[in-house]
């Protein structure tokens, strides 16, 4: 059997960990919204129509911040169409998803739902389709006191109280030519720094993300966020950038190795934030919001590579025909190995703190994930709930700097080492976990944890995700084909397990 050593000194950390960095996205997108958190009539809707079930599974998750109304959809919305009595609002084709949006879920009524559930909004403005007094608008309504037109028709519409919202993103990929209202970064530049002046001269105390370039294979890739940060830098207090993991055509092995992909994706805009700081005198810091990140295999979407996203105009998707309401698309059934994977980019997540700060699993229900919610029926878990909320319950303190010595293997993104970890330290109950994953396909490794400094630690729990058939997935009928399962512990005091072959693991250390 192979063996790994992963070596870590209490001295040596990589950053705190912010809880935003477990955040989520909902968009109005297939059947996110309309089915998903909003179904009136479903048996377990509440008195507003919230489905009770979901509202539990997110509670569960503890996701801290989830953004919304999108994604692509923001840059067609109107968001004065969500508002008011229902019955007047306008039914309207919704170009981003080619659907019919009916407008009975809005502002408020995200609002309204992210109390109940004890979730933190952020929110995006059209800057695509949108104006810049929209968006000013739009933060007088959500939130300023009273006494003025907007704060006044939110009260009017049945929420005295401003909602208060912090994080305010300004567009969505303003970067891509799918957009509605695509712009050049020179033209985005000049749109998102008016409207973060008016934004601000609204509410001075919102913290701005602004769109940086998220596709790889576009040419404006990072020469985008550097035209803009230069300008904006001082205006906007994170960098947005989106990074989703293909499967198709790759292979297993790059596939697991995808967490590294990931991590090359955060140190380039990583890099770009430092040039422009350096090149302008800037003095603050400032930290990436990976607003969207997920495996996505585009399971319904005709595409055979990220790289056809090149001078595309709009999404063609196999699930259902244009403009339904609802219509049941992206609905990705997530595998046993996508798990894993998304188990792996959570770790890079963790070794990338002092760079990331808010990171946001895209998305929550229904559309590519970890809740599915069958209409008029039940709900269960994908695949990727499980190291997701591994990583949303264990994954808070201090990542510190780990390393291994472990045989390497060859990989698309170089060589690399059979077990990648994270170590986290939870100061408060003294814990050490480590998240660790291991891409060997062969064979279990035995891995063993090298501390220094930590005081005497036990092992109290290994959580392993791996299994025989990596294509399994889990459906209404058999929601626990993956699922976390517990390893028994031979020796707790030896600081040493197996990791099973093509595995991610969460090992509790106390
Ligand atoms: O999350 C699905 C879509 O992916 C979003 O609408 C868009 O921002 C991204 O391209």
């Amino acid at each position: 059997m192979k063996k790994v050593k992963c070596f870590s000194d209490v001295h040596y950390s990589i950053g705190k960990i912010d809880k935003k960095l477990y955040s989520s996205f909902t968009e109005h997108l297939g059947r996110s919204i309309y089915t998903g958190i909003y179904e009136p009539g479903h048996p377990d809707a509440d008195e507003d129509g919230y489905r009770k079930d979901v509202m539990e599974l997110v509670q569960e998750l503890d996701v801290p911040v989830i953004r919304y109304p999108g994604g692509n959809f923001v840059s067609c919305y109107d968001w004065h169409d969500g508002i008011g009595p229902k019955e007047d609002r306008p039914r309207r084709m919704e170009y981003a998803w080619s659907s019919i949006e009916t407008n009975e879920f809005g502002i408020d009524e995200f609002c309204r739902w992210a109390k109940k559930v004890g979730v933190e909004p952020m929110i995006a403005v059209n800057l695509g389709t949108g104006s810049i007094k929209d968006a000013g608008d739009l933060v007088e309504y959500c939130n300023h006191p009273g006494g003025t037109y907007w704060s006044d028709l939110r009260i009017k519409n049945g929420s005295p109280e401003p909602y208060n919202i912090k994080y305010w993103c300004l567009g969505n990929e303003m970067e891509g030519s799918w957009q509605a209202g695509h712009l050049s970064a020179e033209d985005y530049t000049k749109k998102a720094l008016e409207a973060a002046k008016i934004m601000r001269w609204v509410d001075p105390s919102i913290k701005l993300v602004a769109c940086g370039s998220s596709y790889e294979m576009l040419p404006t890739y990072l020469e985008w966020d550097r035209t803009m940060l230069t300008e904006l830098y001082d205006h906007v207090d994170y960098l947005s950038t989106h990074n989703y993991t293909m499967n198709s055509g790759q292979g297993t092995t790059d596939f697991l190795a995808s967490y590294k992909q990931l991590d090359n994706h955060i140190k380039n805009s990583a890099s770009v934030i430092e040039y422009v700081k350096a090149k302008n005198h800037f003095t603050k810091d400032m930290k990436i919001c990976l607003d969207e990140w997920n495996v996505w295999n585009f399971q319904d979407i005709v595409l055979d590579s990220l790289d056809d996203l090149q001078g595309l105009n709009t999404f063609v998707m196999t699930s259902a025909d244009k403009w339904e309401v609802a219509p049941p698309i992206l609905q990705e059934k997530y595998s046993l190995l996508d798990a894993v994977v998304v188990g792996g980019l959570g770790i890079t997540l963790l070794n990338n703190v002092d760079v990331v700060e808010i990171a946001c699993l895209a998305q929550l229900i229904n559309v590519i994930a970890p809740i599915t919610t069958v209409k008029d029926g039940g709900i269960f878990k994908q695949a990727i709930y499980h190291p997701f909320h591994m990583l949303s319950k264990y994954g808070h303190g201090t990542t510190m700097k780990a390393s291994v010595d472990a045989p390497l293997y060859q990989s698309a993104y170089g060589e690399l080492p059979i077990v990648e970890p994270a170590v986290v330290y939870d100061e408060e109950s003294g814990e050490v976990r480590i998240f660790a994953l291991n891409c060997d396909q062969a064979e279990g490794v035995e891995f063993t944890m090298e501390l220094q400094g930590y005081g005497k630690k036990k092992i109290k729990k290994h959580l392993v995700l791996a299994g025989d058939d990596y294509e399994v997935i889990n459906t209404l009928e058999n929601p626990d084909q993956v699922e976390m399962r517990a390893c028994e512990i031979q020796d707790e005091d030896s600081l040493s397990v197996v990791l099973p072959k093509m595995s991610w693991n969460v090992i509790i250390l106390g």
